[in-house]
């Protein structure tokens, strides 16, 4: 299964080549929840949460925040990092697909691309509906994935992550394979490398991924299919009122659903 890819294990590798600066994503769901409903957002949930880059900066923020995902050693690592910032989060590991919090919250967000292991139309409405289960009333889904120009059927482009931390650096090729997207199931295999350089060794660890091409109206036709959300909006970046388009200011694919009462 794609979601068990090795990357996702190797945490801390992760985080050195993808930790990045998300204060003007957060102050957008903050904007957007407030529109939305007329009053502050209270509680969230990030799923697929990775290093939890999102849940720490919310729960900073005095949000009742949750942090999911399947990889227990991304929860191990995410929950170091909340201590490490004194912060509280509960840390959930567990399927995008099926969960239940012990109580339902404002917001859930999905970021950088984390919906596309998905592959097939019954995950991703089962996973709307447990989406949907989880959220107060009005409540709102965000998510994030990268813009078609960029990833989409016509190809599938180049993605080069690197940093270094503590004297380590690590580069992630994703994909080393130029893969295309199977033309009925558009779902690519995709192989990517994770090279590390730790104490004047270098490692290279090689991984496989399945990823799903989810095109905007299919999101929006599988969200009618689940039931229990509607789309509001699909912005082209983290900008109020930059609706995603062909222009080059819109840059990602941002849906924002909310819960119907
Ligand atoms: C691209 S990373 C994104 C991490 C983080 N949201 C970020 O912004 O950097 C995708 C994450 O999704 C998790 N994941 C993959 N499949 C999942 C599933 N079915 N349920 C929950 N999490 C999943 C992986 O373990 C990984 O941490």
């Amino acid at each position: 299964m794609a979601e068990f890819n090795e990357v996702y294990a190797r945490a801390g590798y992760y985080d050195i080549a993808f930790s990045r600066d998300i204060s003007r994503e957060v102050d957008f769901i903050f904007a957007e929840y407030a529109r939305l409903n007329g009053r502050p957002l209270r509680s969230l949930l990030e799923i697929a949460c990775g290093p939890g880059y999102h849940a720490r900066a919310f729960a900073k923020q005095n949000v009742e925040t949750f942090g999911l995902d399947l990889r227990p050693e991304m929860i191990d690592f995410a929950r170091d990092k909340a201590k490490d910032d004194g912060v509280d989060v509960h840390w959930i590991a567990a399927d995008m697909r099926g969960f239940k919090l012990p109580h339902a919250v404002d917001a859930i967000i999905t970021m950088y691309d984390s919906l596309d292991c998905l592959s097939d139309n019954d995950d991703i409405v089962d996973h709307f509906k447990t989406v949907a289960a989880n959220l107060t009333p009005q409540g709102i889904y965000l998510f994030e994935l990268t813009h078609p120009r960029d990833c989409s059927m016509h190809g599938y482009g180049n993605h080069v992550y690197s940093g270094e931390k503590n004297g380590t650096k690590v580069e992630i090729k994703w994909a080393v394979n130029n893969p295309r997207h199977d033309a009925f199931t558009q779902v690519a295999e995709v192989e990517t490398t994770l090279r590390v350089i730790e104490h004047g060794k270098e490692t290279l660890y090689r991984d496989r991924a399945r990823e799903r091409y989810l095109s905007p109206q299919e999101l929006v036709a599988l969200t009618k299919l689940a039931g229990g959300l509607r789309v509001v909006d699909c912005y082209g970046d983290f900008i109020p009122g930059l609706r995603m388009d062909n222009s080059p200011a819109s840059r990602r694919m941002i849906f924002v659903l909310q819960k119907l009462s």
